[in-house]
């Protein structure tokens, strides 16, 4: 399956330690994972505001936006959800390379996948947040009309429903997005990040 061979990994003369002096502040990657409509996207860009108006460095992988490009090939079946989340684990460890704050927001529906990806961060570099969210209230939400579309069997393989969601056993961060507001659930991620010293 590998066809890259013969190539060697070129180390940077600048490491991660560099950046992160400079920038003042820790690089780490916060994953953020629920169900569609649960408000992955909504808390992690209230997230990123926060933390872009107080002068970090702060990114943002979403999964709809990585699925126009970087993984526009992929579909939802279980094998091409695994390599999305596989590349963008990847992306995200460039990112955390350059010493920054990756908000990552997928799905990421199967604990082995965010496992896997959690593997490749040392204890303390990947927070996993798990928004959760009653489905009923994300069918209620339904902010992109897929869960109308679903109802109307025109989505197969769909989260919750006809796909399952592994809910994270032990995540760095629970969120309740059902229960507390948009400000209320953000705080609670940078609450997270200055305690553990990230910022
Ligand atoms: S993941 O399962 O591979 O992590 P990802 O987060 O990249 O999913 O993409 C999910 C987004 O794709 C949803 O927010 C939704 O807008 C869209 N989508 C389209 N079809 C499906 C589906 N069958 N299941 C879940 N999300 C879907």
């Amino acid at each position: 399956m590998l066809k890259s061979t013969n190539i060697k990994w070129e180390d940077s003369s600048i490491v991660r330690n560099d950046y992160e002096i400079r920038n003042g502040h820790r690089g780490v990657v916060v994953w953020f994972t629920g169900l569609s409509g649960s408000g992955k996207s909504t808390i992690a860009k209230a997230v990123l505001h926060k933390l872009f108006n107080d002068n970090k460095q702060v990114t943002l992988l979403d999964g709809d936006n990585i699925r126009h490009g970087l993984c526009g090939d992929l579909g939802f079946e279980e094998v091409d959800r695994s390599e999305n989340i596989r590349r963008v684990g990847e992306v995200a460890n460039l990112f955390y390379q350059t010493g920054m704050i990756v908000l990552c927001t997928f799905i990421s529906p199967f604990i082995k996948d965010r496992q896997s990806v959690r593997q490749k961060f040392s204890e303390g570099s990947f927070c996993e947040v798990h928004i959760k969210c009653d489905i009923n209230i994300c069918k209620k939400r339904d902010p992109k009309g897929l869960y109308a579309k679903v109802a109307e069997g025109k989505i197969s393989s769909f989260t919750g429903i006809s796909s399952p969601y592994e809910e994270p056993t032990n995540p760095e961060i629970l969120i309740m997005s059902d229960k507390f507001s948009v400000e209320i659930c953000a705080e609670q991620v940078i609450k997270h990040l200055k305690l553990s010293g990230i910022i």
